[in-house]
C-alpha cells in the first residue's frame, strides 16, 4: 500500500529540540529558543520539542526530570512560544523516536559514533560515567529530526556535528533501503550561534559552570553577571570592547545605538568593568521582565501547560507514525 507522504501543505518545515536542564541559560536563549519564536512567522511549519529522553543520559532523579520538563515548557511558553504556530511537545510521548532509533542503530558505524564531540569531550574529562546512552545520543538526536522530515534545524552551533551526523546517517539509510529520509540543513545565526560563557573562554553552558540563567531569582543573576571574568586593565586605561565578554553579552540584548555608545565609554578612559557589568545586568532584567510575568502567570496553569504539550504531541505523532510506517515497509518489518 503506497503511503502517503509525510509533508503535505508544501511549506518548509523546521524541527528542533532542547533538553530541559532545570534552568535554561543565555546561551540556549540566543542560540535557539529565542529564534525558534521567531520563526514561527517566517511562513514554515514549525516542530519545536522537549528533549527529555536525552536528559536521561544524566538525569538520575525522576522527580527533577518532571519539574525541568515543566520548567522548560513554561520558558518556552514565556518567551512567546505559540502553541497554535508551532507543534511543542514532549519527545517522550512520541515512542516512534526510541522505536527508530533502533532501526538506525543497525546502520550506523561506531567509528562515526566515536568521533561526536559530546562523547569525546566526556572521555577527555576521563569521566567514568560514560553510557551506552551517552554514546548513541546522537543517534535519537538524528531519529528526532528525521522522523519530521525538517528542511531546517535551528540550533547553536555546539550542535552543528550532530546535524551533520543526521544527514550522514540519513544518506546510508535512503542508500541501502530507498529514499525516505530528507537530508536537513542546519540553520545556524551567524552571531547568536556562539554564546560565550561567564569565564570568557568557553561556551555558555551547565557542564562549564559558566551560565547566566533566563528566569533565576535577581540576586542569582547579578551573582551571575558580577562574576563574569573581564581582563585587569585599570579604570583609567582604555578597554578594546570586542574582547570583553560583558561586552559581547551585552550586544546581544543592545540595539546599534546601544552598542556604539558602550564601545565609546570602554574606549575613553574612566569605564570600569563594574559599570559595564551594572549595564548589562539592567539589559537582562528589563529584557526578562515581561516574560517573567507571563511565565509566573503560566506556572498557576500548569494544566494548561500540560495540555499544550499533549495537543502538540498529538500533531507530531500524526508525521512521526507515517514515517515508522515508511521505515518498517522498506526494511522489511511490515509482513
Ligand atoms: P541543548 O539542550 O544543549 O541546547 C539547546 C539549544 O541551545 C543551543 N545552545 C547554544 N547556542 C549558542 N551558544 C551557547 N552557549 C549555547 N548553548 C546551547 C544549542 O546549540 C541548541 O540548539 N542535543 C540537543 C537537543 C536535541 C536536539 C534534537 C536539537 C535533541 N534532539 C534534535 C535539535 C534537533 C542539545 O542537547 O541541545
Amino acid at each position: 500500500m503506497p503511503l502517503s507522504p509525510a509533508k503535505s501543505s508544501g511549506k518548509k518545515r523546521i524541527l528542533s529540540g532542547v533538553q530541559p536542564s532545570g534552568i535554561q541559560h543565555l546561551g540556549n536563549y540566543f542560540g535557539a529558543m529565542k529564534g525558534h519564536v521567531e520563526l514561527q512567522n517566517s511562513g514554515m511549519e514549525s516542530f519545536i520539542f522537549i528533549a527529555d529522553l536525552h536528559s536521561l543520559t544524566t538525569v538520575r532523579d525522576p522527580k527533577k526530570l518532571g519539574e525541568m520538563v515543566i520548567n522548560l515548557a513554561l520558558d518556552y511558553l514565556a518567551i512567546g512560544l505559540d502553541p497554535n504556530k508551532t507543534a511543542f511537545f514532549r519527545q517522550s510521548d512520541i515512542p516512534e523516536h526510541t522505536e527508530l532509533t533502533w532501526i538506525l542503530n543497525c546502520i550506523t558505524p561506531v567509528s562515526m559514533l566515536e568521533q561526536a564531540h559530546a562523547y569525546k569531550d566526556t572521555l577527555a574529562k576521563g569521566s567514568k560515567d560514560s553510557t551506552a546512552g551517552l554514546f548513541d545520543y546522537p543517534v535519537l538526536m538524528a531519529v528526532d529530526i528525521l522522523i519530521y522530515k525538517p528542511d531546517f534545524v535551528p540550533v547553536g552551533k555546539d550542535q552543528k556535528q550532530h546535524v551533520e551526523i543526521a544527514r550522514d546517517i540519513a544518506g546510508k539509510f535512503n542508500r541501502i533501503y530507498g529514499d525516505v529520509f530528507k537530508l536537513p540543513d542546519p540553520m545556524i545565526h551567524e552571531l547568536l550561534g556562539f554564546v560565550v560563557g561567564t569565564d570568557g573562554v568557553n561556551k555558555m553552558s551547565k557542564s562549564y559552570g559558566n551560565v547566566i540563567n533566563m528566569f533565576a531569582d535577581e540576586k542569582t543573576i547579578k551573582k551571575q553577571v558580577m562574576g563574569i571574568v573581564t581582563d585587569s586593565t585599570p579604570v583609567d586605561a582604555p578597554k578594546n570592547p570586542d574582547k570583553d565578554t560583558v561586552y559581547k553579552l551585552y550586544s546581544f540584548f543592545a540595539n546599534e545605538d546601544e552598542k556604539t555608545s558602550l564601545a565609546e565609554k570602554y574606549r575613553a578612559s574612566g569605564f570600569g568593568y563594574g559599570e559595564a557589568k551594572k549595564l548589562l545586568l539592567e539589559k537582562i532584567l528589563e529584557h526578562f521582565k515581561p516574560f517573567r510575568v507571563e511565565r509566573e502567570r503560566l506556572k498557576q496553569n500548569l494544566g494548561f501547560v500540560k495540555d499544550i504539550l499533549k495537543r502538540g504531541a498529538d500533531k507530531a505523532r500524526e508525521i512521526a507514525s507515517v514515517t515508522k510506517a515508511e521505515v518498517w515497509e522498506k526494511v522489511g518489518l511490515n509482513i
